[in-house]
């Protein structure tokens, strides 16, 4: 059934319409009350005038509470004053249901009370901003998998193996044994690869992290593709690729969400090819370099990332990684048996890594061998090593963290709020 919102009323200047919504405001001046409307799509100041209307639709005013659902007649009127360019002059107002006294009010909350009201503070304008960012990225990056021939390949959330290291698992009682909650889609979708060449894996991951930051969920999303016949180098090209057309996107789409989260927009025009690409090695000079007490061989912490991508003014490849610190799957440099092929993009002003990948291990010998030093149980791994007796070809892939991507795009400080329920340490409600 053909409903109208608010974001389209423009062409709708001197029709009559009906609008499904919430009371945002009511603001009276004597014979003319105002409603502001609020329908999920936009804003609508909603004029009552005295004369215009029966006694009972104007003493509604006196009802109508923040929050309120109601449902309003009246004909549109294009009015370059007004919110959205266009106002209604209401004919009838039919109430559904009359809101408590909302807990949010315009007024400064602390993030704490925010959080915990997190099912009522998504309808403000900020937060509905930034998760239509988040759906914008999601809509881009399929788009962008979907345009250069990968399949979309579905993971397991429930699954038995650790491909992220042990520390991180969630446990999850499975009949007479334990599962975990997947950290990953990446083993599936190196099955998918085989099976489809070019796949993308995109859904939601868990990590029991013991970290409290900024930059970290216990649940979050992540889009990994993965494909067969790729090595690091075009590996690197995809995911420069892939972050140059999300960016693109959220320029052309969302340049109203972004003013709103008053976000200095010359700063994502700047993303352009080519992106700066260090090894390991390079990065470590670097950090020593600008005087940061950076141990080689460790993984890079918050600070160190920072300081890092604060030298360039777009996303920074790091690639060639110690293999202490990155996974079993990964493969290593025939020239540097000490280095893995991994890689890392850290984004810009200091929102740290934003993708983790490489180039897989493709040699069976090898994988078994990788498994055992990382001291993994090699029964759930049986059918991933499969992959390297049928058929095995150098392939590779990465995993975009989706949050941190819009954290990094929207400009703001803190991951928590660009996921609709975060989930968090100390964070399962609501
Ligand atoms: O670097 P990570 O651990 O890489 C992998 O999991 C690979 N298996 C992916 C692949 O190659 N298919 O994680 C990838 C990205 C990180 O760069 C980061 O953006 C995000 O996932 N990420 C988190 N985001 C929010 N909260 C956390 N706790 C995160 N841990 C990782
Ligand atoms: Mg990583």
């Amino acid at each position: 059934m053909k409903k109208i919102f608010i974001k389209d009323l423009k062409k709708y200047d001197e029709k009559e319409v009906t609008l499904n919504g919430w009371v945002y405001n009511v603001r009276s001046i004597g014979k003319i009350w105002f409603l502001i409307l609020r329908d999920g799509t936009g804003m609508l100041q909603c004029v009552v005038v005295k004369n215009d209307v029966d006694a009972d639709t104007f003493n509604k005013e006196e009802l109508l509470t923040q929050e309120s659902s109601v449902t309003v007649t009246g004909v549109v009127r294009i009015d370059k004053r007004a919110v959205g360019g266009v106002e209604l002059g209401v004919k009838s107002i039919k109430i559904h249901q009359i809101a408590e006294e909302y807990p949010i009010s315009p007024k400064e909350h602390g993030t704490a009370f925010l959080m915990d009201n997190r099912h009522l503070w998504i309808r403000s304008t900020k937060q509905h901003a930034i998760l239509k960012v988040r759906h914008r990225i999601v809509k881009a990056s399929r788009d962008f998998f979907d345009n250069n021939d990968f399949v979309l390949f579905d993971s397991p959330m429930l699954t038995a193996n650790a491909a992220e290291g042990t520390t991180s698992l969630f446990n999850v009682d499975y009949y007479d044994r334990t599962a975990y909650l997947s950290q990953t889609g990446q083993l599936y979708g190196e099955a998918g690869a085989m099976a489809f060449n070019r796949v993308y894996v995109f859904g939601p991951t868990f990590r029991a992290e013991k970290s409290k930051t900024r930059r970290h969920l216990t649940e979050f999303w992540m889009l990994e593709p993965e494909m067969a016949y790729c090595d690091l180098e075009e590996n690197m090209e995809w995911a420069e690729k892939l972050l140059i057309y999300i960016v693109e996107q959220c320029l052309e789409n969302c340049n109203e969400e972004l003013n709103l989260l008053e976000r200095d927009i010359s700063k994502l025009e700047n993303i352009k090819a080519p992106f700066p690409r260090l090894t390991y090695d390079e990065a470590a000079k670097l950090l020593k370099d600008n005087g940061v007490d950076f141990e080689y061989g460790s993984d890079f912490g918050g600070t160190d990332e920072t300081v890092i991508a604060e030298q360039f003014d777009r996303p920074v490849v790091v690639h060639r990684w110690p293999v202490d610190i990155k996974a079993f799957y990964m493969k290593r440099d025939v020239n540097n048996n000490d280095l893995a092929l991994g890689m890392d993009v850290l984004a810009p002003e200091g929102y740290g890594e934003i993708i983790g990948g490489g180039q897989r291990e493709d040699d069976y010998d090898t994988l078994v061998k990788r498994i055992k030093e990382h001291n993994l149980p090699m029964k759930p791994f049986k059918w991933f090593l499969d992959l390297r007796k049928y058929g095995s070809v150098p392939h590779a892939g990465f995993g975009l963290g989706l949050e941190r991507t819009v954290t990094w795009i929207c400009g703001i400080k803190h991951i928590r709020e660009t996921i609709p329920f975060p989930r968090t340490m100390s964070r399962l409600e609501p």
